[in-house]
């Protein structure tokens, strides 16, 4: 296994979209090429399939120094207010787009920490929200919460609001690696929350933890898988940890790199991970995900209706999905778009009464190829073509392809790709091998996290 990481451990992209944010055409795309793109899909949709909806609630008490999320670190609550009104004004934005009344099927909050906001805050932002729209039949409505800061009152008040789905950051439970990272989490903080989710009624718990951070080793490692299997999380993400200390805002900065494990130690916790995961029951879902056989992403891959965007995996698949707050990212299929990564500009344009996406692409015919064959491979980790799906370059992707056929990692047969098992660590690098803007526009800099 070692030469195999020698050879594949390269910078590359996770693929929540094609093409990634880096090779997105900005010069090509406006905010009305935006508008365009949002009304032509939200007017082809059918109600049955609805919107997604994502709103980033970007605000941390405490930098995590590992952290490569958009969030702002502050302990004054009264950002809270002025954020939401923010967040709701946009949404009237979106609304007067559209013309008439959106239906929702999906709806995340993600972060930065949306427990930072209260209860009560959390509760009128949503009801503005819902007030101008209408709820799709059995919606998935989801949040990410902290297990330092969500309360019985959190869950409770979002489960009357339609969420049933939590999940909750852990990382690690080692007292050594919490202090590098500077998130002091008992493990009594993770599993009341998780309790109190059961007992309120959520159907789904998940529990994030990152593998490859400082000071790990096996030993560590299996601690924490050990412990959160005390509690037996519905789903869990088992994130590869992602060092990007050149992006402006990281705070990797708590520890130095000599403490992070190699490339090959780094594979090995996975490894050993998803071993002991899988002997415990847990069943490896699309890339960093592990679910019990119950869990709608674990059936949502058997009936092949698993789907990737920006949040990561979802059970379901929307053709608009609209990101509020700053920072989000929206997807309309066609065309994506950044929002303003600060918050007081953010806001700011937000006020004037403007839409604040300030980056975005729009996808050409090719891309729209590629990114279904991406979107295969990371969902269901195989992808076929035919007259309309193949595209001129498969030859040259085939042809790099063969190493990793030689080396066992995917398996070519006439006009279809399939990942082995023994090939799933390195999905990216075959995602890559497909990723045609990334292969004409060579970056000269570091812009992605390893892929292992
Ligand atoms: C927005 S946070 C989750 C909610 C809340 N802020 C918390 O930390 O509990 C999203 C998740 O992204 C993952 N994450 C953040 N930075 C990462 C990195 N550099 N590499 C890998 N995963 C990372 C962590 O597992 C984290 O729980
Ligand atoms: S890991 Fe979560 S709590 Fe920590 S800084 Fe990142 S977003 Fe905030």
């Amino acid at each position: 296994m070692n030469s195999l990481i020698d050879k594949y451990n390269i910078p590359g992209p996770r693929y929540t979209s094609y093409p990634t944010v880096p090779f997105w055409e900005d010069n090509s795309f406006s905010s009305d090429h935006w508008q365009q793109s949002v009304l032509k899909t939200f007017n082809a949709t059918n109600d049955s399939e609805g919107i997604s909806i994502y709103i980033h609630l970007p605000f941390c008490e405490q930098l995590c120094t590992f952290c490569a999320c958009h969030k702002r670190i502050t302990k004054q609550h009264s950002v809270e207010t002025p954020y939401l009104e923010s967040v709701l004004k946009e949404f009237d934005l979106y609304i007067k787009l559209f013309g008439r009344t959106p239906k929702i099927k999906e709806l995340h909050l993600g972060g930065g920490t949306p427990t930072f906001f209260s209860p009560e805050n959390l509760r009128l932002l949503l009801e503005g929200i819902f007030a101008k729209s209408e709820i799709a039949e059995n919606p998935e409505f989801s949040f990410e919460g902290h297990p330092n800061n969500t309360t019985k009152e959190h869950l409770q008040t979002l489960y009357d609001l339609g969420f049933r789905r939590a999940s909750f950051g852990v990382q690690d439970y080692d007292p050594k690696v919490q202090k590098a990272i500077n998130r002091i989490q008992p493990f009594e903080n993770v599993k009341n929350v998780t309790e109190w989710a059961r007992e309120i009624g959520y159907k789904g718990v998940s529990h994030d933890l990152v593998f490859g951070l400082p000071f790990h080793t096996w030993e560590k490692m299996e601690y924490t898988i050990r412990k959160t299997l005390e509690l037996k999380p519905d789903r869990l993400a088992f994130y590869s940890y992602a060092h990007v200390p050149w992006i402006k805002g990281v705070g990797q900065r708590g520890f130095d790199e000599n403490d992070l494990p190699s490339g090959e130690e780094k594979r090995r916790l996975y490894e050993n991970g998803k071993r002991l995961l899988e002997e415990l029951g847990y069943i490896e879902v699309g890339m960093d995900h592990f679910a019990l056989e119950h869990d709608d992403l674990y059936q949502s891959m058997v009936s092949g209706d698993i789907h990737r965007n920006f949040m990561g995996y979802s059970s379901s698949k929307t053709q608009l999905m609209v990101g509020l707050g700053m920072s989000s990212i929206s997807d309309s299929w066609y065309a994506f778009a950044q929002n303003e990564k600060s918050v007081e500009e953010y806001q700011r344009i937000v006020d004037q009464g403007i839409i604040p996406v300030v980056k975005g692409h729009v996808l050409n015919e090719e891309d729209l190829v590629i990114r279904q064959h991406i979107l295969n491979l990371m969902c269901r980790l195989e992808t076929s073509w035919d007259l309309q799906t193949s595209f001129p370059e498969i030859e040259n992707a085939l042809e790099s392809l063969k190493e990793m056929e030689a080396d066992g990692l995917v398996e070519i047969s006439e006009n279809t790709i399939k990942i082995t098992d023994k090939g799933r660590a390195f999905t990216r690098n075959v995602a890559m091998t497909f990723d045609l803007r990334m292969m004409r526009n060579k970056p000269e800099t570091r812009i992605f996290s390893m892929t292992i």
